[in-house]
């Protein structure tokens, strides 16, 4: 069985989506922990209620991003992830980590990348005036939204409520998340 490790800092829908894939027999795997930097964020209990390892952690408790990702290297180690899901992680992946795991890390944004990178992809899409959105799910390397695109979907919204974007976002997100993940393991 492979192992997935799925790293959130909110709300946490792709990781009970990708969790309740896995334990549908969906997705041919386990989430074997997820990782969390938001001690409080709602996904920690999303994830405990579906019994799910977690690892929680504070930023400001270590000496720097190398020294939280060397613990987190030693857990993915550990437990023998074959493949780490960024979903809603807010936080840039450093080298510690990418020295590791790059190559086997993934993360999903809201946006048809290249065009907006960034944490307000969506609203800045809105402000732009586009007219047809999308769902990106790339490689993870040093380059912040930058490596290479594995799966995109697009959808098209006329409107200019960032929200009602990400609602109709979410819902393709789910559903792509899940299909490129067993793509990808089944390669
Ligand atoms: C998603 O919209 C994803 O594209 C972005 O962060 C959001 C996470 O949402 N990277 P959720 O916490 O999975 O609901």
């Amino acid at each position: 069985m492979k192992k997935l490790a799925v790293f959130a800092s909110g709300t946490g829908t792709n990781f009970v989506a990708i969790a309740k894939a896995c334990a549908s027999g969906v997705i041919k795997a386990e989430v074997a922990v997820m990782v969390c930097d938001k001690p409080g964020a709602a996904v920690i209990d999303r994830a405990r209620e579906m019994g799910i390892e977690t690892f929680v952690f504070s930023p400001k408790d270590y000496t720097g991003k190398s020294a939280y990702e060397a613990e987190i290297v030693k857990l993915l180690d550990a437990k023998e992830i074959d493949l780490v899901c960024l979903a809603g992680y807010m936080r840039i992946v450093g080298e510690t980590l990418l020295n590791a795991y790059e190559g086997k890390i993934i993360n999903i944004h809201p946006s048809l990348l290249p065009s907006f990178k960034g944490a307000h992809a969506v609203e800045d899409a809105v402000a732009y005036g586009v007219k047809v959105y999308g769902i990106t799910i790339h490689w993870v390397n040093a380059d912040l939204d930058g490596g290479k695109i594995i799966a995109q979907r697009a959808f098209p919204y006329e409107g200019s409520d960032p929200a009602e974007v990400h609602r109709l976002g979410q819902v393709i997100e789910h559903q792509l998340y899940i299909e490129t993940i067993n793509k990808i393991l089944n390669q």
